[in-house]
């Protein structure tokens, strides 16, 4: 077998060059069993920090750090108070009624027809993007900037190797890392997003295209990759989206890449916590299933297009701007959850999906990625 062994690897100090994607979803998408499979598998596994409040945070990284003694990361938003209002949420439910009387019945419809009985979140801040979703840690303490200060100081504290900023600008992050000896892997959907990363001293981009799952922008994979291989030489770069088996990784490398960053294949781990359901659509789903949309956030997340996306496409109601679209949706997201509907819930993941097809372990999939990606590699050197 050749050895993919990358530059990056050995920045990162990992011996294959597979990262795990720093995954939000309430914890759910990378539970420390995940992260440390893939850190143990001999690639790095990323927690998905954006949506822990500090004490959560701190507790998964311990529990990550009993389960594995290889290099971990962290991925955190940088901190934005664009969308948020710094009103509660009832706040935000009256302006709702007043002013989007339409959106609000359009989705009392929804939880009607789909037979959910109503929940609503308590009058908590209501946050769209910030660096926390844990909106009663932000509410205490005074605003996204202070919990992600917190959030970043447990992650240096902890010694956690790698942190993976994503959707800002990572400048005044970069300094601090390396003066804690954290490395900084920065998310970017643009050439332009991965310059900057790139001139503030990141030590690897990621290059996440259009394909991928969560937020994405509208770049595909194989107009990006080569573009921030040269637009950020000599700094390594990783490929992001719909990256699911050893083609994928193979192709990545003969862009230019240095090392994959895999999200989806990822959810369908066995170690993986997110519902059944989602698992069961992204096994089922098409490539085509899987939809850049803003429906239950405001801002676009490419995920499984359900019926809540369908009959919200099919209404022709424009979405609302991202504080207001997200309360709405929220409300409805908890009425979902307490009806046990999981398949009615945002299910954030990639085209990707359209190729994967078994729940196995995350070992399995990291070994398999690497096997596959080797010989394909060595059959087109012959
Ligand atoms: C369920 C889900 C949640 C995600 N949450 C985050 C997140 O919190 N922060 C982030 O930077 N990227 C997030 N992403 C994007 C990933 O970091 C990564 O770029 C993407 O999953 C790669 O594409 P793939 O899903 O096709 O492998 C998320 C992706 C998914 C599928």
């Amino acid at each position: 077998m050749i050895s993919l062994k990358t530059p990056l690897c050995d920045i990162l100090g990992i011996s294959v060059p597979i990262c795990l994607a720093g995954m939000g979803a309430k914890g759910k998408g990378t539970p420390p069993a995940l992260v440390a499979a893939v850190s143990n598998a001999g690639g790095l596994g990323v927690i998905g920090g954006a949506a822990y409040g500090p004490e959560m945070l701190l507790r998964t990284i311990r529990e990550t750090r009993r389960l594995t003694d290889r290099p971990i990361g962290v991925n955190l938003l940088m901190p934005s108070t664009k969308y948020n209002p710094g009103k509660g949420r009832d706040a935000v439910r009256a302006e709702l009624t007043e002013r989007f009387p339409e959106h609000v019945a359009f989705v009392a419809g929804l939880r009607e027809r789909f037979g959910l009985p109503p929940v609503t979140i308590e009058n908590d801040v209501a946050v769209s993007r910030a660096a926390t979703s844990d909106s009663a840690a932000l509410g205490a303490k005074g605003g996204p900037s202070s919990v992600y200060e917190e959030q970043l100081e447990i992650v240096f504290s902890e010694r956690v190797e790698v942190i993976a900023p994503a959707l800002g600008d990572c400048t005044p992050l970069v300094p601090r890392a390396h003066a804690n000896g954290t490395r900084v892997v920065a998310l970017a959907g643009t050439i332009a997003h991965g310059k900057r990363s790139f001139a503030a001293g990141a030590d690897a981009i990621v290059a996440q295209g259009a394909e991928a799952g969560g937020h994405v922008g509208t770049v595909s994979n194989f107009a990006l990759i080569p573009g921030m291989v040269d637009a950020v030489a000599p700094k390594p770069v990783l490929a992001a989206g719909a990256i699911t088996d050893g083609r994928g990784l193979a192709a990545a490398l003969a862009l230019g890449a240095q090392g994959v960053w895999v999200g989806t294949a990822f959810l369908v781990a066995e170690e993986c916590a997110v519902p059944e359901a989602h698992k069961q659509q992204i096994i089922a789903g098409r490539a085509q299933d899987f939809t850049a949309n803003s429906v239950y956030s405001g801002s676009p997340i490419r995920g499984f297009r359900n019926d809540v996306i369908r009959l919200w496409e099919e209404s022709g109601l424009e979405i609302l701007p991202a504080i207001y679209q997200k309360v709405l949706m929220d409300d409805f997201n908890a009425a979902v959850e307490a009806a046990g509907r999981d398949d009615l819930h945002n299910n954030p993941a990639g085209q990707g999906a359209g190729n994967i097809t078994a729940i196995r372990p995350a070992a399995e999939i990291v070994q398999t990625m690497v096997e596959e990606a080797s010989v394909i590699l060595r059959n087109l050197a012959r």
